[in-house]
């Protein structure tokens, strides 16, 4: 089986390529920006007609969701076309595309977990664009599966759990969001369940697996109850000697440019049925994370 991954640097990217590391059935072509930028089309199919991957992987993206509402050409263009044209790529060749995606796609105005087939309604310019990834990445090619996953912490980059631990270094108090629900989803989860849907769908040609699914962690917090776990474990593991006040504040107290979704809530009933990849189990993801770094 060869894998092509893009956007390797990334917190996914690099989890991914570890995971795959451990493998010996598979020969992985990772690739960071510098090695591809996926918004150049040529270098795109250049590198799918050199390599000839059985499976791409994209776990590139623009992701600074603030940002992106002043810079929506360069959103549009890393999480639409690059996506697009790995898609088109990988179709030309008869690969298999996947493509990761995020809860953003919804309002969050719904009162329960969101299903695969719900309605999209995406509220900031990061959200319309990941949702415009998906339908060219759909389009370009029949064979994909699109993961929506939420809150990522993986072991490269910044999270909001390497931010909480980089506050309390430095604050007596913290003010976190409670009216934001949503699950935490560990990295290297999201890297074990790209491998079993790779090793799943590879040669099953007969399966009728491909199409949309969502992957994040349970249970379901806010961040405000999130944050407290973080310095529960970090505490215990001996991580902080010191131990922040948490102030609970609403969504209203907080301005951001971008607007988030209140229930970022995702059903994980489908990938648990179709692949048996059950939730991310994100406390354990944490200890692990937080006796990492
Ligand atoms: N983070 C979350 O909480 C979250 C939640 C839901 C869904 N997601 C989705 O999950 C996926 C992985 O996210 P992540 O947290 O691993 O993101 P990340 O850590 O920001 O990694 C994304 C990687 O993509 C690279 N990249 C950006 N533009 C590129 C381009 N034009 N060509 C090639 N590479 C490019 C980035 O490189 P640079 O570092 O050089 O910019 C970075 O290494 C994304 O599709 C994201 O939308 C993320």
């Amino acid at each position: 089986m060869k894998i092509l991954i893009t956007g390797a640097a990334g917190q996914v990217g690099s989890a991914l390529v570890n995971q795959f590391n451990k493998l010996n059935d598979s020969e992985v072509l990772a690739v960071a920006r510098n090695d591809l930028n996926i918004t150049n089309r040529d270098a795109v199919y250049k590198l799918v007609n050199q390599f000839k991957p059985d499976i791409i992987i994209n776990t590139a993206a623009y992701t600074a969701v603030d940002k992106a509402e002043k810079e929506a050409n360069l959103c549009f263009a890393t999480n639409r076309d690059g996506p697009r044209f790995l898609a088109e790529s990988a179709n030309s060749i008869n690969a298999i595309i996947i493509h990761i995606s995020t809860d953003y796609v919804f309002s969050g105005d719904k009162n329960s977990s969101y299903s695969e087939t719900d309605i999209t309604s995406p509220q900031s310019i990061y959200g319309e664009s990941k949702l415009a990834g998906e339908l060219a990445v759909i389009k370009a090619c029949t064979r994909h599966i699109i993961l929506r996953t939420a809150w990522i912490f993986g072991d490269q980059g910044s999270n909001f759990v390497s931010t909480m631990l980089q506050l309390a270094k430095t604050n007596d108090q913290l003010s976190v969001v409670c009216d934001q629900f949503g699950g935490p989803t560990y990295a290297g989860d999201i890297a074990s369940a790209l491998v079993a849907i790779c090793q799943s769908i590879y040669g099953d040609e007969e399966a009728d697996k491909f199409g949309i699914y969502h992957f994040s962690g349970l249970p379901h917090v806010n961040w405000f109850q999130f944050a407290q776990l973080i310095f529960e474990i970090a505490n215990n593991k001996g991580v902080l000697n010191k131990y922040p006040i948490i102030k609970s504040i609403t969504t209203e107290n907080y301005p951001t440019a971008a607007k988030r979704p209140l229930n970022s809530r995702l059903n994980t009933l489908k990938i648990t049925n179709v692949f048996g990849i059950n939730a991310s189990d994100w406390i354990r993801g944490l200890e692990v994370y937080i006796k990492k770094n």
